[in-house]
């Protein structure tokens, strides 16, 4: 790479600064606003971050390689773009396996719906494909980032890693680590690998750091960056440095993969691959994300009943009229609706969100019976969860988290 292109900070396919951006919206890892009060626009983020659009030819292709029916999140389209996915599935195609990386910074006690769904996916994907994953618990860039100390962060990892068992993983092809407990040796080696070809300037330019913000912000990516090579897991790689990696996530990650991507060939791999979801949009509507920080904005996989009842009466922002008589003459302002949004991502049944979208955006539907609705679908999934959490013991997550080989991770 051109020394002077890397000292202005610009990377890959980069095309604005953070700074630009923020007279538009701002998405990064800590932040997503839409441009006033408007919605999310991913056909800009895909020009801005310069990634591609998943199309549906993809799509066919991952039916035709997995012999099974696309994730619903694949065929709805909340995942929306990649980055050489297409690579990973012609690598696939001729009988090389690849390997799923995805994380979680613990920030809160629970995980909400948001979280769920690069988890669901990727456990869709780790099933398809029968590859190894790893998922990372980024417990220090918690203490770094947020009011936390050490002891808490590490505690929260732990019980996120049960919401994240939960959601099905299989113990013979995943390794689950927390960055206080693992980073040491070959992961830290490839660390500082990285840290020596990322300068002040590119952080600057791809995170938006200032100069009062303390060192530990400017340190952090290349952590975060490490496990996207084979090389950082040696009791599961070891002699597989050719190995590709594919990581699941929402689009507000990819500044830390684009960094990575930009390291990749430089220190000897391959870029890694790259799936992006769209943000289940907060409870308020889609001009942010679904958030930890902001409890009203999101639904927790502990929320009772009760709780998900009121929260989408109350909080669930509705593209219906208001009053009855209007309704029925100018039916719901689907585009804004955040109950048929929030549907379209976890309403399997095809049929049953095209009936509901056609009989509400008409008017022959209410509101409150959408509304109705969600509260079930929602119920029942969190409902799904609980149990499978509760089944989640200490000793299963020590399982997940031992540092061992995975003898049979590909078969
Ligand atoms: P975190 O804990 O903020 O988020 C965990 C995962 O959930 C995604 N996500 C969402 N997806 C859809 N809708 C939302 N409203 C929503 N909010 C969060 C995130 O994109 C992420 O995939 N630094 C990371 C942890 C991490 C990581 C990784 C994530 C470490 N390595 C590799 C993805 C891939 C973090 O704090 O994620």
């Amino acid at each position: 790479m051109d020394s002077k292109v890397a000292e202005r900070g610009a990377l890959e396919n980069e095309k604005e600064t953070p700074q630009e951006q923020e007279q538009e919206q701002v998405v990064n890892p800590w932040e997503v606003a839409a441009k006033d009060g408007g919605k999310i626009d991913y056909d800009k983020l895909i020009d801005k971050f310069g990634c591609q659009r998943l199309d549906p030819s993809l799509i066919d292709r991952v039916e035709r390689l997995t012999s099974r029916r696309a994730h619903v999140f694949l065929r709805r389209g909340v995942f929306f773009a990649h980055r050489d996915f297409n690579e990973i599935l012609d690598a696939y195609e001729r009988g090389e396996k690849f390997y799923l990386y995805t994380g979680r910074g613990p920030s809160s006690e629970a995980l909400h719906l948001g979280h769920l769904i690069p988890f669901m996916f990727t456990q869709y994907l780790q099933e398809a494909f029968k590859v190894p994953l790893v998922i990372q618990l980024t417990d220090d860039e918690k203490f770094l980032w947020k009011n936390l100390t050490v002891e808490e962060s590490r505690r929260l990892a732990r019980e996120n890693a049960k919401d994240i068992i939960a959601c099905g993983f299989d113990i013979r092809r995943t390794f689950i680590f927390s960055d206080f407990d693992y980073v040491g040796g070959a992961f830290y080696r490839n660390m500082v690998e990285i840290s020596k070809r990322v300068t002040c300037n590119q952080v600057v330019g791809i995170f938006g750091f200032i100069g009062e913000d303390h060192i530990g912000k400017y340190s952090f990516p290349p952590v975060q960056a490490a496990p996207s090579f084979p090389s950082s897991f040696p009791h599961l790689f070891s002699g597989k440095d050719n190995l590709r990696c594919l990581i699941p996530c929402a689009i507000d990650q990819d500044p830390y993969f684009r960094m990575t991507r930009d390291v990749a060939p430089r220190i000897g791999y391959h870029k890694p691959a790259l799936i992006e979801s769209l943000f289940f949009p907060a409870l308020q509507g889609e001009t942010g994300k679904m958030s930890a920080s902001d409890p009203n904005s999101a639904i927790y996989v502990t929320d009772s009943e009760k709780v998900i009842k009121n929260k989408i009466n109350k909080y669930a922002f509705s593209g219906g009229q208001d009053s009855i008589e209007k309704h029925r003459q100018l039916g719901a302002n689907l585009e804004v609706d955040i109950p048929i949004k929030y549907l379209s991502f976890f309403l399997e049944d095809d049929a049953e969100l095209e009936h509901t979208k056609k009989e509400y955006g008409s008017g022959r539907m209410l509101t409150g019976e959408v509304k109705q609705r969600l509260i079930e679908v929602l119920t029942k999934l969190v409902e799904r969860h609980r149990r499978a959490r509760a089944a989640v013991t200490d000793e299963l997550v020590d399982a997940f988290m031992a540092v061992r080989p995975l003898p049979n991770m590909f078969n």
